[in-house]
Formats: C-alpha cells, structure tokens, sequence
C-alpha cells in the first residue's frame, strides 16, 4: 500500500485543483435539523496571512452547532444564509499571500478561534480572553463545505497515522481540555470529577486527565454512557441526580472529595452536588453553559476552604502545543460516530436526542455530498 491509499484510509485526501465553487451545507433559515441543505457556493479565497482547507472532518458542536441552527445562539448574532462547522481538519489546497508556515498538501487539524493577535490578552498568550475572539463557523463561514478559508497560524500539522476524525475531534476538544487541566492545575494522582462526561468535551477532558495521571469520576444520567464510560477507564461512574452521589464520590476519595470539578453545562440542578464534594484547596473549572448556568455561591465555604471557581473560555495557543504534544505521547480523544455531510441533519437530530458519547462528526470524501 502506498502512502496516498494510507492517507485516504484515514480520511484525507489529497489537494485537488481549487474550483471556482464549491458544495456547502448551509441553513437559510433558523429551525430543526431539516432547514440544513447541500447547495453551491463560491470558493472561499484565503486573505493574506490565511491558507484554504480542504475539509475532510468537522465535529458537530452542541452550543456552535446545534443552538445557532435553531436560532438560539446565546451571544452570536447569525444571520443566515450561513454554513456553520468550527473545528475541522483537511488537507491545505492554497496559500494565502505571505504564508510560509504551511505548504499545500499539509494534512492540518484546525483550530477554529480567530483572534486580534495585538491586545494585552493575546500579547501575553491568553488568546481566549481577546475581546475580539472570533469563531469559525459562527462569526466567519465555517467547514460544512468543501474548503475554508482560516489563519495559518490557526493550522496545526497532524502526526501520522492519526484519521482525520479523530484529528477534527483533537483539534478544540483537546485544546480546551488541556488549557482546563493548566488552569486548574492538575498534578498526578489528583481526582478529577467531570460533570456531563458523556458529552464531546466532558469526555475529551476526562481522557485527557486520565492521560496525565489524574483518577476520574464521570457522571451520566443514562446508565448505557456510565457503563460505556466505565469500560473506556473512568475509575468511577455516577448518576449526580442518585441520592448516595456525594457520600460515594467521599468514600472514593478517602473522604477528601476531588481536587479538580469540571461542568461544562453549567447545570444549576448538579451545582450543589459538585460543590459538596470538591476538596479543600480545589477547583470547579467550566468552559460553557448551555443550560442556564444561574447558581448560588457560598462565598463563606469558598474562601476558608481556599477553592477557585475558574471560567475557562476555551483554548489559547500554549494549550494548542500542550495538546499535541501529548497527542505524541499517546492522548486520543473520544469519537462517537461519523456522517457524511449530506446526513448533516440526521447527524443533528442524533445529538438532539442525547444519543452521543464522545464527539459526533462529519466527513467531507467526495463521496460524502449528495451527487
Ligand atoms: N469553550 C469551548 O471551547 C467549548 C467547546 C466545546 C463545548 N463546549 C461546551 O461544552 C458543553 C457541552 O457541549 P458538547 O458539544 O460537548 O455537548 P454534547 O456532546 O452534545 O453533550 C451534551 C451533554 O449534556 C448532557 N445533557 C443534555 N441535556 C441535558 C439536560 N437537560 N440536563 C442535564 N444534562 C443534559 C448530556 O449528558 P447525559 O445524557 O450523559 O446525562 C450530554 O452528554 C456546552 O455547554 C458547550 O458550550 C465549550
Ligand atoms: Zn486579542
């Protein structure tokens, strides 16, 4: 087998001649799943300092994805026609003018943050705190097509041997799980409590704390994902709704309770339950809340326990190199399932009924479009 049957067993592809238009699945309207349709668009050009990707993977995003097809993004103004797809990977079609950091025919995993790269923020390499963070897919046009244009200091070469899924999958998921774990800083041996394990974030943090040594607890509300979870090496699985969830995770933990809580769901229903058992000394970390995210805060129990309650916006570069970095070493994300792109809206009706563990994507072969 050569290398070019390997790469595409993977889901790459090789760099075809760019057209002048190309397929995209785009929403013209907010609503259900359906409103997506396959049409045809012209060709992004890549800016200067920008290359063109030619997608192959794009992971499917509940707030991103999901809550902005239907109209519900919480802070993005969208307005439609829009292609949505954030994080992604494919293999670089063109270069922008001045870009020497990337070659055409790069196999690159993308992250999908767009920021100032000038502010004190991103100066001293707090990138997701920049003001004027912008997200592919939301506030520029994203990856459910077959190229897009983005930053070439936004594409990260991907090792061999990695598919191009599990690329799209590391490509923010990975990001976001280290620069949680730097925040709040996970030493080896710590517990590690993920709220919403099951989702596509909570279980890339999980596997990524477990790849640095630290002990996971992981919560579920479907006893199917605990036990999927379970398998897939969390040392213990809970419902945070059963009635023995605190003294469980104490007996756990020795009785000290876990040094590191991560909701990303921002759960107002699970708060008190993460706050009860966090350790003295420890932290709550979340990087999203979409459901609601209102909670009372004990400020007493805060500060004479020496815990932190940390907003981690979500990657910055450090974080990037940390994950691949560990990628090297042998960190994996977690993939639930692939569609191709002319299932998109299958593939959102699937995550709608919380039928996911891990991340759900979508692959852009050519025989992935709808002829
Ligand atoms: N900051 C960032 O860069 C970033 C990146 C990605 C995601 N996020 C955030 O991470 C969160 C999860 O997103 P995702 O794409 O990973 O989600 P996802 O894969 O769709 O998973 C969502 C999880 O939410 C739980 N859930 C759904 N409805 C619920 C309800 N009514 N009550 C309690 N739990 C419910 C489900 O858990 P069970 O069914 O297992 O109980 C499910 O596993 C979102 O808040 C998102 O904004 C942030
Ligand atoms: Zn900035």
């Amino acid at each position: 087998m050569n290398s070019t049957s390997i790469a595409s067993d993977l889901g790459w592809a090789e760099p075809l001649p760019v057209p002048a238009t190309m397929r995209a699945m785009l929403f013209r309207r907010f609503g259900p799943p359906d409103v997506l349709e396959q049409a045809t668009v012209d060709t992004p050009r890549p800016a200067p300092g920008e290359v063109l990707v030619q997608v192959a993977a794009v992971g499917i995003g509940r707030l991103l994805d999901l809550t902005a097809r239907a109209g519900n993004h919480p802070y993005a103004k969208i307005e439609p026609p829009h292609i949505l797809g954030a994080d992604h990977a494919g293999t670089v079609a063109a270069l922008g003018e001045g870009v020497d950091s990337a070659r055409v025919g790069d196999r690159v995993a993308v992250l999908p943050l767009v920021t100032c790269g000038s502010c004190f923020h991103c100066a001293e390499g707090r990138e997701e705190v920049c003001e004027g963070l912008a997200v592919t897919g939301t506030h520029r046009p994203g990856a459910y097509a077959q190229y897009c244009a983005v930053p070439a200091r936004n594409v990260h070469t991907v090792p061999d041997g990695i598919p191009a899924t599990m690329a799209a999958t590391l490509a923010l998921l990975g990001a976001v799980a280290a620069n949680q774990m730097t925040q709040a800083g996970l030493r080896p041996g710590q517990w590690v409590l993920v709220q919403g394990g099951a989702s596509a974030l909570g279980s890339a943090t999980a596997a990524y704390a477990r790849h640095m040594g630290a002990k996971i607890i992981a919560t579920s509300r479907s006893a199917d994902k605990r036990a999927a979870m379970a398998r897939s090496g969390a040392d213990l699985v809970l419902d945070t709704h059963a009635p023995d969830f605190v003294q469980r995770v104490r007996e756990a933990t020795g009785g000290r309770g876990v040094d590191i809580a991560v909701d990303n769901l921002g759960d107002p229903a699970v708060w008190d339950a993460t706050l009860d058992v966090l350790a003295r000394g420890g932290a709550v970390v979340t990087s999203g809340a979409f459901l609601g995210g209102q909670v009372k805060i004990d400020l007493r129990r805060i500060y004479s326990a020496s815990q932190r309650v940390i907003g981690v916006r979500t990657a910055n570069a450090a974080a990037v190199k940390e994950l691949w970095t560990q990628v090297e070493h042998g960190f994996r994300a977690v993939v639930d399932r692939t569609f191709p792109i002319s299932r998109a809206a299958e593939a959102h009706r699937y995550m709608e009924d919380d039928n996911s563990l891990g991340r759900v994507a979508l692959t852009l072969g050519p025989g992935d479009w709808d002829a």
